[in-house]
């Protein structure tokens, strides 16, 4: 059996670590936004070479709370992609504006400044990139066309710690970056989780009062906000495994330089652009056998997944928008061709190697 992921493994290589830091929280009986969530916060705002850091409960919450502080709300049009998790579009729906899809690149599977360019409208208010799978997409550009037309960028950095353009790491380009610490993620807690990184001393006045219902002064409250405080059981989790953040992506990215060895020519593979630094939260080839990879797969006792099989603008809770099959071609060609192998950290190369002569066999 190859499962698509090993936190067992993970957690059992860190366990004493792990249990003393979670001991302590105990102890301490500061459960909510304490010392490690302030101690999280501090360490991952300075990792991102930006002035600060909101710990929330969730990705989504961090996407929301983000729109929420840049005043993004009804009938504002927000450019996004296709090809992406739904909690990206939830977030724009959420706060009761408009998601509009520009389609994305065939090599990245990122949108792209051309496809942002064509959906400007006079109601656009802001764009969310999202680096898919840890690859970032192109934000010197973006960033140029949002000060050119004077809109918002916040950065979906779900899936891209401590990715990297020019050594710039995503999330600081944007008015706001979002992660998310879903377990699965490169930098997962053990429940859910959730940050923002901006260097706008507004917007992170206006996050720390969101999180916790609208509120600074205990009993007052200037707005009405949201309960998305972090535990500070999931901090002192995360600040255990923050220490093994690059190691951990670099094994990733070993993983994904081998797998590409492999499996060049016969599937498409990730490309590894030469100025940025890709995270490989996922590995995903494309290829027109893919179903039957998958299924070939799955008889030989190993995971994989299709990430992501229907593109937002044909989701059945979006179809109120006036989007129709075949209006973003190249992200309804890439949700039928695309298919996420196994590429955590502690994959043996023996095991790359089984998967990468099955995939092989299937394409012959
Ligand atoms: C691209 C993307 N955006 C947003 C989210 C939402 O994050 P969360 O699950 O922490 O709410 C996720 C993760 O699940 C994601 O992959």
């Amino acid at each position: 059996m190859i499962p698509m992921l090993d936190l067992k493994k993970e957690f059992i290589e860190m366990q004493d670590e792990m249990i003393n830091a979670v001991t302590d929280v105990l102890k301490s009986a500061r459960y909510i936004l304490g010392p490690n969530c302030t101690e999280l916060e501090e360490k991952i705002s300075a990792y991102n070479g930006v002035k600060h850091a909101v710990a929330l409960a969730s990705g989504t919450d961090a996407l929301i709370l983000s729109l929420k502080a840049l005043g993004i709300g009804t009938g504002d049009e927000v450019i996004t992609t296709p090809f992406t998790f739904f909690a990206t579009v939830e977030s724009i729906v959420t706060c009761g504006a408009v998601p509009v899809f520009a389609d994305i690149d065939n090599v990245t599977m990122n949108i792209t400044p051309e496809g942002i360019l064509n959906k400007i409208t006079n109601k656009t208010k802001a764009i969310i990139p999202v680096h898919i799978f840890g690859t970032p997409c192109n934000m010197p550009e973006i960033m140029k066309i949002a000060k050119q037309k004077n809109l918002y960028v916040v950065e979906d950095c779900a899936q891209s710690f401590g990715a990297e353009i020019d050594s710039i790491k995503t999330g600081a380009f944007g008015d706001t970056g979002c992660f998310s610490f879903y377990p699965s993620k490169n930098l997962g807690a053990f429940g859910d989780g959730g940050m923002v990184i901006t260097n706008n001393s507004k917007i992170k006045d206006d996050l720390v009062s969101l999180r916790n219902h609208g509120s600074k002064i205990t009993y007052v409250h200037d707005k009405v906000g949201f309960n998305s405080r972090l535990d500070d059981i999931q901090a002192a989790i995360l600040l255990v495994k923050f220490k093994k953040i690059d190691i951990m992506n670099k094994l990733r990215y070993e993983n994904a330089f081998y797998y590409n060895s492999l499996l060049s020519g016969a599937v498409v593979c990730p490309s590894l652009p030469e100025n940025t630094k890709c995270v490989f939260h996922q590995y995903t080839i494309r290829s027109k056998n893919r179903d039957k990879i998958k299924e070939t797969l799955e008889k030989n006792g190993i995971a994989s997944v299709v990430y992501y099989p229907l593109p937002m603008h044909m989701q059945p809770a979006l179809s109120g928008y006036g989007y129709n099959k075949g209006d973003l071609p190249i992200a309804e060609k890439t949700a039928l061709e695309v298919l996420s192998l196994p590429i955590y950290p502690g994959l043996t190369k023996a095991e790359m190697k089984q998967i990468a002569d099955i995939i092989i066999s299937c394409v012959k």
